[in-house]
């Protein structure tokens, strides 16, 4: 497909702009462009059929079944964009005063307590715009508490185990403590030998993601937590998951300190490549003293912002943190009311019905019930007939889906990382079981239909490492000719005006 700038032809337009008769602004002559710039030129149907098909080669979950692992791509109800739409929240300035902010205080205030009552922790800051973010704020509590304890220079390590992801060891190298990992047991369960033989009095606490990112629950969760609060440390709980326990278990009872939620995951919201997201973080009482400023709070009927904090770590984010996430996710919750804990338990069955349907082809490294997402394991087509989990991706674009997550968590070879979500109708899990099935038989019978996908879509095979590391977003004039003279005197005229 052509570029816009490829498809531009000298003088034509989508547009034109009313030309009052008012005199060009004198600008500087420093200031004033030697030539015009090189806006592509087009008709707007054209343009409007440029945009089309960009649109058409998007995929995203309003064109089909998107199962990418621990992403939890769920569908976006409509009601949040009209909620999150209406002027009071959309065109409110963040400088507002308090007084005339107080419908969207209130709001806030109202998402921190619903938050708190679903992980069972009281205190919350909905400053993180990501769950990394809130993973970095709540390591960064960790230290001011311990700081404050007189235990900062002990307590150096950070325990994750090998599932994390990658954002929890980076997360705990940016907050300047040690990682320490701990290995996975042989039916997916933090290996409590090895955690035994790691935790001491230099520990400052564990992260943990609860499901993991196997998919599967800790069936050892108590027996960590008394490991790690026997020794004085404090657990760290990565939310990113919660889509598979909201209403059936909370964090904060198995023992939990400090939890983030990856809002725009567990409580919809438009994401993917970069945002937009909200990691709120959840407390215990001892580690609220801390918590970013300012703090939402209620004083009788109004609602205010608390800057008064001592011992806080400071500001994470810019103004309250990312408002229009709030709004949807409180519009979805909700709009779930006391049926979120529904949410949950779909969510697991479709990702159950899924595995079942899939687990005697590829393999389960865990033969478990898993949570809202499962593992599987492509060796077996690989060793037998030379296909990765690679191809097996690039071979799912033909059928129409997104690929699940994969390669990821590490400790699986060949893995595919699979979350339905709980929004998913059974016939689209049918139609994908039968497409990744299909792909399993392809690879006996013909190997290269795999090996060569994607078939059908607009781009073949690309260099996604370069794309991510070199993405060239640029169109590079300097090697393109002008499609007319530099400097044009009516078109230089007429960008003055503009
Ligand atoms: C288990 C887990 N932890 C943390 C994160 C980081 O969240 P975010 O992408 O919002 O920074 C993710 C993101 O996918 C995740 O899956």
């Amino acid at each position: 497909m052509k570029l816009v700038y490829e498809k531009s032809k000298p003088g034509r337009r989508a547009s034109s702009l009313p030309r009052p008769e008012l005199p060009a602004p004198e600008v500087p002559e420093e200031l004033r462009r030697a030539s015009p710039p090189r806006l592509p030129e087009i008709s707007e149907p054209e343009l409007v059929r440029h945009f089309t098909a960009l649109a058409d080669r998007t995929f995203g979950i309003d064109t089909g079944f998107y199962p990418l692992g621990s992403c939890t791509m769920k569908h976006n109800p409509r009601v949040n964009e009209r909620v999150v739409n209406l002027p009071g929240f959309r065109d409110l300035h963040p400088l507002q005063e308090e007084d005339a902010s107080q419908g969207a205080l209130e709001l806030m205030w109202r998402l921190q307590e619903i938050l708190a009552e679903v992980v069972g922790l009281p205190a919350v800051s909905l400053q993180p715009a990501a769950g990394s973010q809130g993973e970095l704020t709540g390591l960064l509590l960790m230290r001011a508490y311990f700081a404050d304890r007189g235990e900062g220079d002990q307590r150096r390590e950070v325990v994750i185990p090998d599932t994390a992801h990658g954002t929890n060891p980076a997360s705990v190298t940016m907050a300047g403590y040690e990682l320490v990992g701990v290995k996975t047991d042989p039916r997916g369960n933090v290996d409590l030998d090895d955690l035994r033989g790691k935790v001491g009095p230099q520990t400052a606490g564990l992260m943990l993601t609860n499901p993991s990112t196997l998919g599967l629950f800790d069936e050892g969760i108590e027996e960590i937590t008394r490991i790690f609060h026997e020794s004085g440390a404090l657990m760290y709980y990565d939310g990113a998951n919660l889509n598979a326990i909201c209403g059936i278990s909370r964090p904060g009872d198995f023992g939990f300190d400090i939890v983030h939620f990856n809002l725009h995951k567990t409580f919809s919201q438009p994401h993917g490549g970069g945002g937009p997201g909200g990691g709120p973080i959840a407390v215990r009482e001892r580690l609220e003293p801390y918590l970013p400023v300012p703090a939402v709070v209620r004083e009788g009927d109004t609602f205010r912002l608390d800057y008064e904090r001592p011992k806080t770590i400071g500001k994470v984010r810019g103004f309250c943190g990312p408002f229009g996430v709030f709004v949807r996710s409180y519009a979805y919750i909700r709009s779930y009311g006391p049926a979120l804990r529904e949410m949950s338990e779909v969510a697991v069955l479709n990702a159950n019905y899924l595995l079942a349907r899939l687990k005697d082809t590829y393999e389960a490294p865990f033969d478990r019930l898993c949570m809202h997402e499962f593992v599987l394991s492509g060796r077996r087509l690989k060793r037998e007939h030379g296909v990765t989990t690679l191809d097996v991706a690039k071979r799912l674009m033909d059928y129409g889906f997104h690929p699940p997550t994969i390669y990821f968590p590490l400790i699986v070879p060949e893995a595919l990382m699979i979350e339905p979500t709980e929004t998913e109708a059974k016939e689209t899990l049918d139609a994908f079981a039968d497409a990744m099935l299909e792909i399993a038989r392809e690879a006996a019978e013909q190997p290269e239909l795999p090996k060569e996908a994607p078939h059908v879509r607009p781009v073949k095979r690309l260099d996604e490492v370069r794309a991510a590391k070199q993405p060239v977003v640029r169109y590079r004039f300097e090697q393109h000719e002008e499609p007319h003279g530099a400097g044009e005197p009516r078109q230089l005229e007429a960008q003055k005006r503009a």
